[in-house]
């Protein structure tokens, strides 16, 4: 499963880009906000800043919510680097924004899923990416885990080459519980990415070993 960092803040990304495990990153309007990044220039800015300091696909979503301006918008983010993908909501036009970057070889995010329909017709608008917001599914007590199943089935089913991008991803069981249905990539904070090295059997563990082996230099 790829690790994909779900910010925008430039140190958070490149702790994660130093541990060597990060495949790359996903932003959004509130995200970017966050770090007080406002205004196209500075937007653009940030994300090339963010595509100096990663490898991996960096998704930049679009404002505009009709095809002429999230296809002007989009094909402006995708010439910005090779590594953006264009991250375009899941509504009418933008089903055919996915189809349209889709045809001329532009990478694809479709954002804002929350049901199996919603998946299967991003994969045929030829999305490379679909995002279910696994976190914000779980906030309304709805099961987000149980959409990334549904969706895996439907994809192996007819083979869709779209991939399964878990967002909205909190903590690291929604990170385990991705893996286990098998989501091909999950995007979270990197607060839920290290959580993964914690056991307290590991502290302890460690610390016996460290005084066992000051013993013997003690000798
Ligand atoms: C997806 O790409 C979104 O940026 C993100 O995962 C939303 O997460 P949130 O529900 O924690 O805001």
């Amino acid at each position: 499963m790829k690790f994909f960092i779900d910010t925008a803040n430039l140190e958070h990304i490149r702790e994660a880009q130093d541990l060597g495990i990060l495949d790359g990153v996903t932003t959004n309007p509130s995200l970017m906000a966050k770090e007080g990044i406002f205004g196209k220039d500075q937007v653009l800015r940030h994300y090339k800043a963010i595509c100096d300091i990663v490898d991996g696909d960096v998704s930049a979503e679009v404002i505009a919510t009709d095809l002429a301006g999230m296809i002007r918008e989009g094909e402006e983010l995708a010439e910005l680097d090779e590594k953006i993908v264009v991250k375009i909501p899941m509504i009418k036009d933008g089903i055919k924004a996915l189809k349209y970057f889709s045809d001329r070889g532009i990478k694809t995010n479709c954002t804002l899923v929350f049901s199996a329909g919603q998946a299967l017709l991003a994969a045929k608008a030829g999305a490379t990416y679909v995002s279910p917001f696994v976190g914000r599914l779980d906030d309304i007590s709805f099961d987000g885990i149980e959409l990334i199943e549904q969706i895996r089935l439907i994809y192996d089913n007819y083979e869709f080459d779209t991939q399964i991008l878990a967002a909205s991803v909190r903590h690291s069981m929604h990170i385990i519980k991705c893996a286990e249905a098998g989501s091909d990539v999950m995007t979270g904070p990197l607060s839920a990415i290290l959580a993964l090295l914690k056991h307290p059997l590991t502290d302890s563990g460690l610390a016996t070993f460290l005084a066992d082996h000051a013993k013997g230099t003690q000798k």
